[in-house]
């Protein structure tokens, strides 16, 4: 496989203190769905400014398609499309308009753009409301508006930084199959970031999880799951007088049981190997040790889980979403 983006200790600190991405290393294949996931502040948008050159590393190097983002910004630049994490249109001007405008800016002919926008509308299903006022638009025709207008120089690569972020989930649902038919129809290699762990299994073909400005994990979504080692069996007991570190150890011991981590009040977490067929086992052995259960659940390892295991931390961070969404609010209400 053809790598088209390469970095090597790939790293940005602020005020030279703030080490906002740290030594990361990898590789990006021609014709893929690549995703950056991470919670809030782990350096992805940084990470993607770099790549773009709207800002420079402060060490080791990228290549974006052949070129050297340090050396080569102009060049890298004619060949990436960047779409932000604040939605960037024009609200004053139509769909149209602002994608006629952005071809302006990387100077296309004008028989070009207008080709182009026709195009890039019927792309992202605008044609019927592109003559509308972009301020009559919903919150997710004003995102694909925006991901259109990154792709009017035709880039090999586009950058997208949190393309859904703040949407409701059938409209972040459209943006994926918007996101898949790109690649699919125009061949072209997306590099997305998220701190939706659906979004990231459901759309990317490989994953780097980014935390603290390190990559912890890279890999196809499949795979990192399988590091887990087994599914994820939840117990939680009645309360009861047992001895906390004795139980575990004795549920070490059953068979199927990989590795168990205690909870609050009782809860046990267990990683089993063919779930299904070793839980009666575990929970009939729990019951000859005379205690008694108070609920169960068994599931495949989520994304989430994948991030707890390397990190010891959860992703899900609904506050972090509600921060997002009163900052996205109050952006827009500033700039009206
Ligand atoms: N211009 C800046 N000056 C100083 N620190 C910054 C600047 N931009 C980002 N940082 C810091 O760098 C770290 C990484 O920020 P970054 O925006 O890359 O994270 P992120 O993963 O995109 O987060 P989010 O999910 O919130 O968008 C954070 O600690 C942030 O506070
Ligand atoms: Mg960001």
């Amino acid at each position: 496989m053809e790598p088209i983006i390469v970095t090597e200790h790939l790293s940005k600190s602020y005020r030279g203190h703030i080490l906002a991405v740290n030594r990361v290393s990898f590789e990006v294949y021609k014709g893929e769905i690549f995703g950056f996931l991470g919670p809030n502040g782990a350096g992805k948008s940084t990470t993607i400014h770099m790549l773009t050159t709207i800002i420079r590393p402060t060490g080791g190097k990228a290549r974006v398609c052949g070129f050297e983002a340090i050396r080569e910004p102009h060049l890298v630049r004619k060949n990436v499309g960047f779409v932000s994490q604040d939605i960037a249109v024009d609200e004053a001007l139509t769909g149209r308009e602002n994608l006629a405008l952005q071809g302006r800016f990387y100077h296309l002919r004008t028989d070009v753009i207008l080709h182009r926008v026709q195009e890039l509308l019927a792309l992202v299903d605008l044609t019927d409301r592109a003559d509308h006022l972009v301020s009559t638009y919903s919150g997710g025709m004003r995102k694909r508006l925006d991901i259109a207008e990154g792709l009017i120089h035709r880039p090999s690569v586009l950058f997208l930084d949190e393309p859904t972020l703040g949407l409701d989930i059938q409209t972040r649902h459209r943006i994926w199959e918007y996101v898949k038919k790109l690649r699919e129809e125009q061949g072209i290699t997306i590099f997305l970031t998220t701190h939706y762990m659906d979004e990231a299994d459901s759309l990317c073909d490989r994953i780097a999880i980014i935390d603290h400005g390190q990559i912890v994990a890279l890999g196809p979504p499949g795979n990192l799951k399988e590091c887990i080692g087994g599914d994820l069996l939840s117990i939680k007991l009645v309360p009861g007088r047992w001895d906390e570190n004795a139980l575990q150890r004795d549920i070490a011991s059953l068979p199927g049981v990989e590795k168990v981590s205690p909870g609050p009040d009782g809860s046990f977490s267990l990683i089993v190997q063919k779930g299904e067929s070793a839980a009666p086992g575990i929970l009939a052995a729990l019951g000859e040790m005379g205690l008694e259960i108070q609920s169960i659940s068994l599931k495949r390892p989520s994304l989430d889980d994948v991030f707890l295991y390397f990190t010891g931390r959860e992703l899900r961070d609904e506050g972090a979403d509600n921060f997002h969404r009163t900052n996205i609010a109050l952006r827009r209400a500033r700039s009206q």
